[in-house]
């Protein structure tokens, strides 16, 4: 039997076709005219809105804070219950991150706790510059609850929409929220170029000065003519290409992953102390990764046992993310906690989610699950 990873990368369209085309046109310089297509492809994705195609999503949301005009010491609020990249941004600014725990539901981003946060930052002397949101696991935050606030405290908004392409809040899409959102398309996300990132920009000047910035700041001369410092952050016109047959699929690998949400939630929602989290109220989620969260008290056994037995059995699952404030690194940071991600941490497990999983391998995973040893109510 082969192993089950939690994501891997799914490479089921045109791909290789468009590669080619890359390759065979010499077009590896590394921009070209797939990188100028993905952008437009990736923008018609996200409500028209402009896009630069960049080398990550990390790169993507320091370009984003550049642009957002965050300077040394300012504060960026951003949500603990998040990937490292997202506060590590924050960091290469010189900014201080401000911590805000996530709501129960779908662990995003709690719009009351984020409210104590903007109050502190401004009661402090140092009122928020920006406020930077998750849409976790694929759900998607209440935006416009977030940049209500966001603007009455005057902080500029930047979606981290790493995880959540095609996902949707009230019909509008996830990406297309705040004044920049940040996309990835690492190996383990829901369309991958191998190694890859958009920004997305509600104006299109500031996608343009995000490629600018990009591509090392040249100034246009015949001559190399630097008036800001620049970063080598483009995306290759080969990796656009491959990302570009990648997108032609996005409908048909959602669909997928959401299946595979419905069959987890069907299969092990039933279960007394087992929860498959579920959409938040307005919106729909790409289900990039599906999560459970598992009660010791009521199921016998912890979430570590079930991770481990799925290991045995050559399954890859994953403990969601530990929150930021509990990293070594961020524990100076100011944080607002409700204990959700705290909570979530201890229980919460991500089970393979990837659209090449097949319906053989899920029942295998659903197997392993409820075959735990000491496991109860299954
Ligand atoms: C929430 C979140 N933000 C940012 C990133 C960074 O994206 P990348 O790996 O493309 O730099 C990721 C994923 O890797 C992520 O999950």
């Amino acid at each position: 039997m082969s192993r089950i990873w939690l994501s891997p990368p799914h490479l089921d369209g045109r791909e290789r076709a468009l590669l080619l085309d890359a390759f065979d046109s010499n077009w590896i310089a590394p921009l070209g005219p797939h990188v100028d297509a993905f952008e437009a492809e990736l923008g018609a994705w996200v409500e028209g809105r402009a896009v630069a195609a960049l080398s990550s999503g990390t790169a993507a949301l320091h370009l984003a804070l550049i642009l957002a005009g965050v300077q040394p010491g300012d504060r960026v609020v951003t949500s603990t219950f998040t990937f490292a990249a997202t506060v590590n941004a924050i960091r290469y600014v010189g900014a201080e991150p401000v911590l805000v725990d996530a709501e129960p539901v779908g662990w995003t981003m709690d719009v009351d706790l984020l409210e104590e946060a903007l109050a502190w930052c401004a009661a402090t002397g140092r009122p928020a510059r920006a406020v930077l949101p998750v849409d976790l696991y694929g759900q998607v935050c209440d935006h416009p609850a977030i940049e209500a606030r966001a603007a009455a405290a005057g902080a500029v908004v930047i979606e981290d929409a790493a995880e959540a392409l095609g996902s949707t809040r009230g019909g509008r899409l996830a990406g297309s929220f705040g004044a920049f959102a940040a996309l990835s398309f690492n190996g383990n996300k829901i369309i991958t170029t191998s190694g890859g990132g958009a920004l997305v920009a509600a104006d299109s000047e500031l996608a343009a000065r995000a490629r600018f910035l990009g591509s090392q700041a040249r100034e246009p001369a015949p001559h190399y003519e630097h008036e800001h410092v620049g970063y080598n952050y483009r995306l290759s016109n080969l990796l656009a290409a491959v990302g570009r047959g990648q997108l032609e699929r996005l409908h048909a690998k959602i669909a997928t992953r959401q299946e595979h949400h419905a069959h987890y939630t069907a299969t092990l929602g039933t279960v007394e102390g087992l929860e498959v989290m579920q959409a938040l109220p307005g919106t729909v989620p790409n289900a990039w990764l599906t999560c459970i969260t598992l009660d010791p008290v009521r199921l016998g056994v912890d979430r570590e046992a079930v991770r481990l037995h799925l290991a045995g059995l050559d399954i890859e699952a994953r403990p969601v993310w530990k929150p930021m404030h509990q990293q070594p690194v961020f524990r100076d940071a100011r944080a607002f906690l409700g204990g959700v991600s705290d909570a979530a941490f201890e229980v919460g497990l991500c089970l393979p989610s990837g659209s090449s999983l097949t319906e053989v391998d899920r029942a295998r995973v659903v197997d392993a699950v409820l075959s735990t040893p000491g496991l109860r109510g299954a």
